[in-house]
């Protein structure tokens, strides 16, 4: 028996990915979907389209069978008693009350920010944190609910969360300075305008410099009497907005207390490969970590495909002068696949194998 799951925000640019993300699913089935009152009532293929009436479909390839004629339900008629599972993909502020809504009965997996900032909340990435899975039923608890809600991290905290975890554990990353090169997909469906982008780079995205501060703390700290204690990291970052459809790609500089030889750099990522938990999920990628010698990758281009977007590619590893102890590195990490729809389907995954949904 499949665990009967729901899309929330199925018609956006996560929610679409979701609906990819799940097709043919050997744990689970989607069997309601919902959005605004704008795409209520339609059947999924109208919903997408466009005001021009165009199949405004983000994802790449066919539209899978399963969802074309799909009803589209608002939030009010999803009935939670015929379901196991929710995965909540729309804007934080109407996530709030969706979210606590369903959390009462139901687990609720979210790419919103919209509970991420909460103490009895995890921020849980797949292979970095599952320890701190362990606050679901603090929270469950705390607030009397059924469910939870289990939030991933913001799209551009995933890859230098990840990279970072093997520097911190080994080598006791301290201070981070990092700029970021974002996808326009991560602005959603209506988020950058195609005249605000093309031949351009937009310099600033609102709250999200402070987000990937704030959850990079928390996402390497450590859970302690109930509570997760933030990783003593100092993390500062630009993040950009860049002409790239999907993948962002981020330029790191890290101070360490241990001495790092970047040619040790690739022997702790391969370690790292093959300690990380995630290995026997379906949506698990080969490799968790893609490192690369050539100094002329990562591409968003060239690395947005490996491990189906769920592998996180380093290179241009380099002594970082500035510091007495150091390194620099690219990353590039794809924002839809690990970083949003996919990762919270391979989060699904982790906590089910934990009997948590
Ligand atoms: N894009 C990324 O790469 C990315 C990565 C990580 C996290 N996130 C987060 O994931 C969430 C979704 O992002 P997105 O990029 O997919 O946004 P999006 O393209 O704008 O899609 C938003 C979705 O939410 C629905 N929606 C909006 N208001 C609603 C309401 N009041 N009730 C029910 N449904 C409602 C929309 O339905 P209609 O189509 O009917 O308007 C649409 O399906 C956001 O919190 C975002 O910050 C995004």
């Amino acid at each position: 028996m499949k665990k009967r799951v729901a899309i929330i925000g199925v018609t956006g640019s996560v929610g679409q990915e979701f609906v990819q993300s799940l097709n043919n699913h050997p744990w689970f089935e989607v069997t309601q979907i919902a959005a605004s009152e704008r795409s209520a009532g339609k059947m999924y293929l109208d919903a997408i389209r466009d005001a021009s009436g165009i199949i405004a479909w983000d994802v790449g390839g066919e539209i899978p069978e399963y969802i074309k004629s799909m009803k589209v339900l608002t939030i009010d008629e999803i009935n939670v008693q015929e379901l196991d599972l929710i995965f909540s993909a729309v804007e934080s502020q109407a996530a709030r009350d969706i979210e606590t809504k369903f959390a009462k009965d139901l687990p609720v997996i979210s790419t919103s920010s919209a509970y991420r900032y909460e103490e009895d909340v995890p921020i849980l990435i797949p292979g970095i944190n599952d320890e701190q899975a362990e606050l679901l039923e603090t929270q469950k608890k705390n607030r009397d609910w059924k469910g939870w809600v289990a939030p991933l991290p913001n799209c551009t905290t995933t890859g230098l969360a990840i990279t970072l975890k093997p520097l911190f554990e080994k080598y006791g990353a301290k201070k981070v300075m990092m700029t970021s090169m974002q996808a326009i997909s991560g602005g959603g469906k209506t988020g950058v305008s195609a005249m605000g982008i093309t031949d351009n780079i937009l310099p600033y995205i609102p709250k999200e410099e402070n987000k990937v501060k704030i959850e990079t703390r928390k996402i390497l700290g450590k859970l302690k009497d109930g509570k997760i204690e933030d990783a003593d990291i100092k993390v500062s970052c630009t993040c950009t907005r860049v002409p790239v459809i999907d993948g962002h790609t981020e330029s790191v500089f890290v101070e360490t207390e241990k001495d790092i030889d970047p040619s040790n750099a690739k022997d702790t990522y391969n370690q790292y490969n093959k300690e990380i938990s995630v290995e026997g999920l379906p949506s698990a990628p080969k490799e968790y970590y893609a490192f690369h010698d050539d100094p002329t990758r990562p591409q968003p281009r060239m690395e947005r495909e490996v491990g189906d977007g769920m592998t996180t590619s380093i290179g241009r590893v380099e002594k970082e002068e500035l510091f007495d102890k150091g390194l620099k590195y690219m990353l590039f990490s794809h924002n839809k696949k690990m970083g949003s729809a996919k990762g919270a389907v391979l989060l699904a995954e982790m906590l089910y194998k934990k009997e948590k949904i």
